[in-house]
């Protein structure tokens, strides 16, 4: 919009007139996309514009993705987030740390296994999740979805575990799913 156009827009106003109006509008409005009005629209949920946009900018379809594909997305970035995590959680199982039993390491390694599982249950259910929300069932997947963020504490809170930081970040993109398929049940 050249400055001549606005000059004109803004004497518009004062005016009252009913001068172009369209023009102004036209120009100075733009487009709210789904991603811009989910993630501004998810701090009740406890997610910042921020961290929302920071984590969609993972896969590129996200700029042009109807509210659907987002949770979709939100999903499998999630699923992959826990992928991750749980290779973490398996290798350091076969670490020679724990691979010989030892006392002294036997609490560690059954917290690991413990939470090793629980991993393993939340990809699964949040693979169903995916298909529910896929055919529009947001309501089934929420209380699946608010499951998932619960298990990084549950790993915490076994002896000796040093997971925190990976933990931490799955708590966080389980965080934006929950929110994003709580948002969209409402
Ligand atoms: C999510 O992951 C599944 C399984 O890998 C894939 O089939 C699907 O296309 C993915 N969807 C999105 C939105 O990334
Ligand atoms: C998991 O999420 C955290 C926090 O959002 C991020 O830093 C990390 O890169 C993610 N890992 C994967 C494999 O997506």
């Amino acid at each position: 919009m050249n400055s001549s156009v606005l000059l004109l827009c803004l004497f518009s106003f004062l005016l009252l007139s009913s001068l172009p109006f369209s023009l102004c509008e036209e120009t100075t409005s733009q487009t709210t996309t789904p991603l811009d009005h989910l993630c501004n629209n998810l701090g009740g949920f406890y997610v910042t514009p921020d961290y929302c946009f920071t984590a969609f900018a993972a896969d590129s379809r996200s700029r042009t993705a109807d509210y659907n594909f987002l949770a979709l997305i939100s999903l499998n970035l999630t699923i992959s987030n826990a992928t991750d995590v749980r290779s973490n959680i398996n290798s350091l199982l076969t670490s020679t740390t724990f691979s010989s039993t030892t006392p002294s390491s036997e609490p560690v390694r059954k917290g690991l296994q413990t939470c090793l599982k629980l991993y393993d249950d939340v990809i699964s259910s949040l693979r169903w999740s995916a298909q529910s929300v896929s055919a529009g069932r947001y309501d089934g997947a929420k209380p699946v979805v608010e499951q998932a963020v619960g298990v990084p504490a549950s790993c915490d809170a076994m002896p000796g575990l040093q997971l925190s930081k990976k933990n931490d970040g799955f708590s966080r993109i389980a965080l934006l799913s929950e929110a994003v398929v709580s948002y969209l049940a409402n």
